[in-house]
């Protein structure tokens, strides 16, 4: 027979998931997959359930009811500060990931160049090798996550296409400052590039953090594409509704790489998704404790038990550097020591190496989600303790 795709041999199947489904086989402690395991917000359930007694069963609009639309619209004009016409600039996707592969589909040539930094999450690097771009990754300074200024103002050049910033960051935690999406900024509109913004963690914010959106930097609206969900904000992983933001020009081309790959998101969902978006500030407010205070409570755990976590300022992860923990379990990296982990404690990490382009770069790091109820962090820190006596 002949040989498939060379496009898909490249890119191996996603190890989050696969830790997804071994952690499950163990009925084990899943710390992998960012999504939580407390319940969604009543009041966007009983809209769900609204929506599908009052029949929006079929076809939504391909780009999106005009409900959500008109609700995303208001909500990224108070939060992020972003104007944007509901009718030609929004287009609803399954979730960010579509909105960020047909968002790349519709800028990228093949062979152009898109930056990305470094540890990124793992979906970007499949999406450009599907977009068919060359991928230019600068590395963040290990232990505050800073962008290296040198390296970024190498990174631009005249066959960059495009860069993707994905702030607050999967998985390092980093949230990027006011300065460094200034320079960004500075650099896009000297080389001409576009910017594609991944901020679906844009209310998970710790120790008074701020957010900024790089489409309101100066000469920066017409040419970012600004992608958010409702998947982690909202607690809703599984109602696979995103959207992307970005002028007329690049909106025309989304939509219509949209419209062949997915048709639609779930219309039931998308109307839930607009009950959501009208939610007060008391709800974000609300949200932030309870991230911050499983934060703490992970890193306390996590530095009792032998690792050494990096202190993250947004999203709801952990890093954590586990050398000393490899030593004493016997194992050379950070796949044999996710699943020697898993063996020992039931709980299921993901392992660092699936964040970098070269596998070596990440082999004494894991990266632990805390979005889980204090009593499953608890039952944890149990499953961890039994490392102590082994160790
Ligand atoms: C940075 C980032 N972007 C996108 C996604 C996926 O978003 P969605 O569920 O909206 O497709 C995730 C999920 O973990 C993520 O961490």
């Amino acid at each position: 027979m002949k040989s498939l795709s060379f496009i898909t041999e490249n890119f191996t199947e996603s190890v989050i998931r696969e830790m997804t489904r071994i952690c499950d086989a163990v009925n084990g402690y899943n710390l992998a997959q960012g999504f939580p395991d407390f319940g969604s917000p009543p009041a966007i359930k009983k809209a769900a359930v609204g929506a599908i007694e009052k029949d929006k069963n079929q076809y939504p609009v391909t780009f999106g009811e005009p409900e959500l639309r008109e609700a995303i619209s208001k909500k990224v004009k108070w939060y992020n500060g972003i104007d944007c016409n509901p009718e030609t600039e929004i287009t609803v996707t399954c979730g960010a990931t579509e909105a960020m592969i047909a968002t790349l589909m519709a800028v990228i040539n093949p062979r152009e160049e898109i930056i990305v930094f470094e540890p990124f999450y793992e979906n970007y690097g499949p999406d450009g090798i599907l977009a068919g771009a060359t991928p230019r990754y600068i590395p963040l300074s290990v232990k505050d996550w800073s962008i290296p200024k040198k390296l970024l103002r190498q990174a631009f050049n005249k066959n960059t296409k495009a860069i993707i910033i994905n702030t607050p960051n999967n998985p390092t935690g980093k949230v990027f400052s006011l300065e460094e999406l200034s320079e960004i900024a500075k650099l896009c509109v000297k080389w001409d590039v576009y910017a594609i913004t991944d901020e679906i963690y844009e209310h998970i914010l710790y120790d008074g953090e701020r957010h900024h959106s790089l489409a309101t930097f100066p000469g920066m609206k017409e040419r970012t594409t600004t992608i958010n969900s409702i998947s982690k904000t909202y607690a809703v992983t599984g109602w696979r509704v995103g959207w992307a933001i970005a002028s007329k020009s690049i909106t025309q081309r989304i939509r219509k790489v949209h419209d062949f790959l997915t048709v639609g998101a779930p219309n039931p969902f998308q109307h839930a998704a607009a009950t959501a978006l009208g939610f007060n500030h008391d709800y974000y407010q609300k949200l932030q404790h309870r991230y911050q205070s499983a934060r703490n409570l992970l890193l306390d755990i996590l530095k009792e038990t032998g690792f050494d976590p990096y202190l993250p300022k947004g999203a709801y992860y952990i890093m954590a550097e586990v050398t000393e923990l490899m030593k004493k379990l016997q194992v050379a990296n950070d796949v044999n020591f996710s699943r020697r982990l898993i063996e020992l404690t039931g709980v299921a990490t993901v392992p660092g190496s699936s964040f970098f382009s070269q596998p070596e770069k990440g082999k004494s790091l894991v990266r632990f989600c805390f979005c889980k109820k204090e009593e499953t962090l608890m039952e944890v820190e149990q499953r961890l303790k039994k490392l102590t006596p082994i160790c």
